[in-house]
C-alpha cells in the first residue's frame, strides 16, 4: 500500500532583515527576525515501489502563477529534501512529490524553503523513518538558510545565515498585504548587489545588531510600533535592481499602511495594516493602482509545518 502523507509550510515576512559583510563561504551574517504568514505551500508525498523521484506541480488559485516558472529538475528544493532525507536514513524507494503553491514564486517569501520544508516532513512520515525534530531542523538547514524557519514557524529571531533560530515573544495577529510581481528576483543576485554597493563605497556595513524596537511591538501587539520599525538592509539593492518597487511601497503608504517594506530579497512588498479590513482596502488600492501582479492578504504568525493527512 502506498502511505500518502501532505504537509503545509508557511512563507515569511522579515520585520528586520540586518546583513553583515560575505563571509568567506560567500553566505552574509544575518540579524533577521521571521514572521511567517497564513500563506502556504501543500506537499504530499506518495511513497513508491519502485526507486523514481517524480514532481509535479500546481498554482493554488489565488495566485497569478505560472506554475512554469519553478524548476521541476533535480535543482527543484522539494526533490532536493526528498533526496536528503532518503540518504539521510538509507531508503531505497522513490517517492511521487506533489506541490500545490500558495506562496509567491522567487518572491522573497521563501516559497522554496517552505516546499523544501514540507517535502522534509512529508517523506519522513510517508517513509516511516522515525526522525526527531532537531534530525528534521538538521537536514532542513542543509537545504537552505531559510528552510528551519519554514519548519518551525510563528515568529523566530535567526542568526548566522537566518537558520541559528529562537522563538520571539509575540502579541496577537498582524494583518498583512503582500503585493506579487509577475518577474522574480533572485536572491543571490540581490545579495551580489549589496557586495557591489558596499564595494564601490555607496553603503557602509555594520556588524548587524537586533533591532529592539522590533522585539518590543511584537511583544506589546502594537501594529503601529512594528509599521515604524520595519527595516531590510536588502531593500536597497532590490530597488537598484526593481525600481519600479518603489512605486509600489509609496501607493501602500498612500493608503495608510503602518509600514512597507520590501521582503527578504524582493521582489514581493510587505504592507503592515491595522486590521484585516485595512488590509482588504491597502489590498485594492494597490490593484487599483496597477503596481503589482497579484495582491494577497494573509496574517501573521502562523504555524510551521503541519501534517494535513497522513
Ligand atoms: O540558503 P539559500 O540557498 O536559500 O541562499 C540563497 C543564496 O542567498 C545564497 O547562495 C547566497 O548567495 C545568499 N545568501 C547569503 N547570506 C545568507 C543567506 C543567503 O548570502 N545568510
Amino acid at each position: 500500500m502506498p502511505r500518502t502523507v501532505t504537509v503545509r509550510a508557511p512563507g515569511k515576512v522579515n520585520l528586520q532583515l540586518a546583513v553583515g559583510a560575505r563571509r568567506e563561504d560567500g553566505y552574509h551574517p544575518l540579524v533577521t527576525v521571521f514572521q511567517a504568514v497564513a500563506l502556504y505551500e501543500t506537499v504530499t508525498a506518495t511513497a513508491r515501489d519502485d526507486e523514481r523521484f517524480t514532481l509535479t506541480v500546481s498554482g493554488a488559485s489565488n495566485l497569478a502563477l505560472d506554475p512554469d516558472t519553478v524548476p521541476l529538475d533535480e535543482s527543484n528544493l522539494a526533490l532536493r529534501a526528498a533526496r536528503a532525507v532518503a540518504e539521510r536514513y538509507g531508503i531505497s524507494e522513490g517517492i511521487d512529490l506533489q506541490i500545490l503553491k500558495g506562496v509567491p514564486v522567487a518572491g522573497g517569501m521563501a516559497g522554496g524553503s517552505a516546499d523544501a520544508a514540507a517535502a522534509v516532513v512529508a517523506c519522513a512520515e510517508a517513509w516511516d523513518v522515525g526522525a526527531s525534530r532537531e534530525e528534521l531542523h538538521r537536514i532542513c538547514a542543509e537545504l537552505g538558510a531559510d528552510v528551519p524557519f519554514c519548519l518551525h514557524g510563528h515568529t523566530a529571531v535567526g542568526l548566522g545565515r537566518g537558520d541559528e533560530l529562537s522563538p520571539a515573544m509575540t502579541h496577537g495577529q498582524f494583518h498583512w498585504v503582500l503585493a506579487t510581481q509577475a518577474e522574480g528576483l533572485s536572491t543571490p543576485a540581490v545579495f551580489a548587489e549589496l557586495d557591489r554597493s558596499i564595494a564601490a563605497g555607496e553603503r557602509t556595513v555594520a556588524e548587524p545588531t537586533i533591532d529592539d524596537a522590533v522585539m518590543s511591538a511584537l511583544m506589546a501587539g502594537d501594529a503601529k510600533a512594528l509599521g515604524a520599525a520595519l527595516s531590510n538592509d536588502l531593500q536597497g539593492p532590490a530597488l537598484a535592481l526593481a525600481p519600479h518597487l518603489r512605486d509600489v511601497l509609496d501607493a501602500a503608504l498612500d493608503a495608510d499602511a503602518l509600514g512597507a517594506i520590501v521582503s527578504g530579497s524582493g521582489p514581493t512588498v510587505a504592507a503592515l495594516a491595522r486590521s484585516r479590513q485595512h488590509a482588504l482596502a491597502i489590498a485594492a488600492h494597490l490593484t487599483a493602482e496597477g503596481v503589482a501582479g497579484a495582491v494577497l492578504t494573509a496574517a501573521g504568525p502562523a504555524p510551521g509545518a503541519t501534517v494535513l493527512a497522513g
